[in-house]
């Protein structure tokens, strides 16, 4: 597929909510039931956000979040499944990987349940001595409205 045309955008006021939720509905599992004020939170604590459009359509999407110097973490890498396999994604975290908050970092996270070998080709190492989580408050207990209000 000829993807020449596809634009990457840095600008997280461009993102349109409900193709964002399309596209997670259609391509990321473990983000398919977001809603549109939760993702607005999410993007405004991140940067970089690199979308990827053909046209006006939404058709990529990743996000970091980083401290500018010793780690950051790049979540919600997703292609439609129209333009997968087109160097798309390896194109799209390599935006995120290069962007001034990111590029100068000394360790970049991701977590991934089956692209390890996607990662892998960009240049990521498992890493399974590290990674602990803890599974906080559900979304549904927060006042979305409130917490953004209070920004
Ligand atoms: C994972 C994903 C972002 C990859 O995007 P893509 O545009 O299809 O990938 P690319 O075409 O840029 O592939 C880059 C390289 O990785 C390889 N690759 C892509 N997906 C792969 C996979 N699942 N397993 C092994 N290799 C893979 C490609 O063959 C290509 O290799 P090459 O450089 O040697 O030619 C895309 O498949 C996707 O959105 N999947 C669903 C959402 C998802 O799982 N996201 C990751 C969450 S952590």
């Amino acid at each position: 597929m000829d993807c020449s045309h596809i634009q990457l955008c840095d600008r997280p006021e461009q993102i349109d909510l409900q193709q964002l939720q399309r596209l997670f509905g259609v391509a990321a599992f473990w983000a398919s039931d977001r809603r549109s004020e939760e993702l607005a939170i999410a993007i405004q604590h991140s940067n970089p956000v690199i979308s990827a459009w053909d046209g006006d359509r939404l058709i990529g999407f990743a996000r970091a979040i980083s401290d500018g110097i010793y780690r950051a973490t790049i979540w919600d890498v997703v292609i439609h499944p129209d333009y997968q396999g087109a160097g798309l994604g390896r194109k799209l975290v390599e935006t995120v990987l290069s962007h001034p908050h990111v590029n100068r970092v000394e360790r970049v996270y991701l977590m991934t349940t089956h692209q390890q070998s996607f990662y892998e080709k960009i240049g990521f190492e498992v890493n399974s001595s590290t990674t602990m989580v803890l599974f906080n408050q559900p979304i549904e207990a927060l006042d979305i409205a409130r917490s953004v209000d209070a920004e």
